[in-house]
Parts: C-alpha cells; sequence; structure tokens
C-alpha cells in the first residue's frame, strides 16, 4: 500500500512538471468563470436568457456558423428558449432550406418547417455551433493551476462568453512586427497563429491567447433584447453562450433531475440496508454481550 502510494505519488509529480512543461510552451487561454444559472445540481435554464441568446446567434452568429444538429421545432421546448409554436413556426420560415425533392428532383430551396434543421455555416471555415458549448473546454483540471475542471465543470459557456469578451488590443511585442499578423488577438483562444515575436528566448509565450480569423462578431448594442435587458458586450456574450449550451445540451434538466432521484434513491436504500444490517445481528450482539 506504502509502495503504491509512494509509486503514484512520483507518477504524479512527474505528470504534473510533463504538464507544466507543456502548458509553458503553448499559448494560455484567459477564461472569466461566469455565471450561469443552469450551474450547480439545482441549476435551471433560464427562458429568458435563452431567447436573447437566440436573438443574438439569429441577428449576428448566424450570417456565417450553421447549427445543422439543431431542429427547429426544439425552439418551443418547455425547458429551452420556449417560443410559442406559432412565433417558432414563422422563424423558422425565415431560413432558406436546400431541398433536393424540389423542381422534379433538381433541387431548390424552400422556406423551413419546424421539422428541418437550421442550416449548415455558409461560410467555410466558421465550425457548426450546435455542439460547440460541449466541444471546448473552457477549465482545465481536476486540480490544474487556474479555476480546475473538478470543481466548475468543463466550462463551455464560459469558454464562448470569454471568446466573446476577449479581444484586445494586438500586444506591444507583436507591434514590432514587419508582417502584421493575420486575424484578431484574443485572449481566450489558446489555437491560433502566434508571433516568434511574442516568444522570450526560451520559447515560452509571453502573453495570453492567440490570433483568431473570426472577427470580433460583438461590441456591445449590438442587439434590441424584447425584455428590455440591456444588450452590454458581456451581457450578450452570456447569453449567447447560455444558448449554446442549451443546444448542446438540451436535456440537462432531464440529466440533473435523474440524477438528484438517483441520489435519493440510494439514499433510501442505504438506510434500509443499514437498519436490516443492525436487526440481522442484533441476536448474535446481544449473545456476545451476555457472556
Ligand atoms: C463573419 C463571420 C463570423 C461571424 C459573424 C461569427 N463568427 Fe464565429 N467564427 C468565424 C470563423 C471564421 C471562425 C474560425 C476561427 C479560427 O479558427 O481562427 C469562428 C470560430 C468561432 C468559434 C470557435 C472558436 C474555437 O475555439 O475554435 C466560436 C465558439 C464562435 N466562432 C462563436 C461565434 C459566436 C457566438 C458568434 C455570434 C455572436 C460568431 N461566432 C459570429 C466566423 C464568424
Amino acid at each position: 500500500m506504502k509502495m503504491f502510494r509512494k509509486l503514484s505519488l512520483t507518477t504524479m509529480t512527474a505528470l504534473a512538471l510533463s504538464a507544466g512543461a507543456v502548458h509553458a510552451a503553448g499559448a494560455e487561454a484567459e477564461i472569466t468563470n461566469y455565471d450561469f444559472p443552469f450551474e450547480g445540481p439545482f441549476g435551471s435554464f433560464d427562458t429568458n436568457q435563452l431567447q436573447r441568446g437566440l436573438k443574438v446567434y439569429t441577428q449576428i452568429c448566424s450570417a456565417c456558423h450553421g447549427m445543422e444538429y439543431v431542429a427547429f421545432r426544439t425552439l418551443s421546448d418547455e425547458h429551452g428558449p420556449a417560443l410559442p409554436e406559432d412565433q417558432m413556426r414563422a422563424y423558422a420560415e425565415n431560413f432558406e432550406i436546400f431541398d433536393p425533392a424540389l423542381d422534379d428532383g433538381l433541387g431548390d430551396y424552400r422556406p423551413a418547417t419546424p421539422a428541418d434543421h437550421y442550416p449548415e455555416s455558409s461560410l467555410a471555415n466558421a465550425p457548426d455551433l450546435s455542439l460547440m458549448a460541449k466541444s471546448r473546454a473552457g477549465f482545465h483540471g481536476p486540480y490544474g493551476t487556474g479555476i480546475s475542471q473538478f470543481i466548475n465543470g468543463m466550462g463551455g459557456a464560459e469558454y464562448i462568453a470569454s471568446l466573446m469578451t476577449g479581444y484586445h488590443e494586438e500586444p506591444e511585442c507583436a507591434l514590432e512586427m514587419d508582417v502584421p499578423m493575420d486575424g484578431y488577438y484574443n485572449v481566450a483562444f489558446a489555437n491560433g497563429g502566434f508571433p516568434d515575436e511574442c516568444k522570450d528566448e526560451h520559447g515560452h509565450y509571453t502573453v495570453p491567447g492567440s490570433w483568431i480569423s473570426m472577427a470580433p462578431p460583438l461590441y456591445g448594442d449590438d442587439i434590441d433584447f424584447d425584455d428590455g435587458t440591456e444588450a452590454t458586450l458581456e451581457q450578450s456574450a452570456k447569453d449567447v453562450a447560455a444558448f449554446l449550451m442549451w443546444t448542446a445540451e438540451p436535456k440537462m434538466m432531464a440529466r440533473k433531475q435523474a440524477g438528484l432521484t438517483g441520489v435519493v434513491f440510494l439514499s433510501l436504500l442505504a438506510a434500509l440496508l443499514y437498519l436490516t444490517n443492525k436487526k440481522l445481528w442484533a441476536p448474535h450482539k446481544k449473545r456476545v454481550e451476555d457472556e
């Protein structure tokens, strides 16, 4: 046992060291731990926030990004944006879907119906956003530096919101370059281009983030929210991130509830087993005490 502990400690140290080394050589992302109403065991999606996020996606992001795994009818889901049926139907009709059966098999565009999915991305290098909130992690861990996944979860929504608010002026080191970097400097984006001018003599990155090819999509005051919420940059960023969390995991509420039911059920079972065990052993225990 002792041996095992020693071994695992050594392995852990080695892992920690190598992780540290990898970290130092790559870009580091600055992620803000924004609060979302769906966090925690009792959290749930906020319908108003999802409707605001839907509006941000529709008016801004959908110009480039598709959501081909999301069907329009789900916008009426009770735990989703909960659009009334007629509104959802009218909303779908704003999108054009290519239907290969139309025009005698030549195919043609028609307005979308509730059964259709959103179109795919219209800009080739803009990734589909349906599952984005689950395919990116804002937090790393479990015991890494900064905010750990162990306590805060994956942080997909935090990542998207931080990406929206992460556009900064280019750092000083990049201004000295003869040929400017392609793209836009973003402190939350770790996978983009990074100039040698911003690395030190050991190859360590001296500034967070990297250069992304998406121009800043949000500036603040881009949207008129129907519920009167002020559309600051941070508000719109959080709302679209919450909406994309819902598209990526529409059944989150059901999953949480199943989890809670499981905990309650197992607690009851444990209590019953404890009592049964006590009762079964009681006569034997008594005999020992009598002796
Ligand atoms: C003008 C086109 C355009 C618009 C509008 C746009 N994007 Fe993008 N987006 C891109 C492109 C291109 C990329 C790929 C960037 C790269 O990999 O360098 C991208 C990448 C992303 C990524 C993935 C980043 C990663 O980690 O790989 C997310 C998330 C994203 N966009 C969210 C949004 C949201 C949310 C909106 C609306 C508020 C939006 N985008 C609006 C073009 C756009």
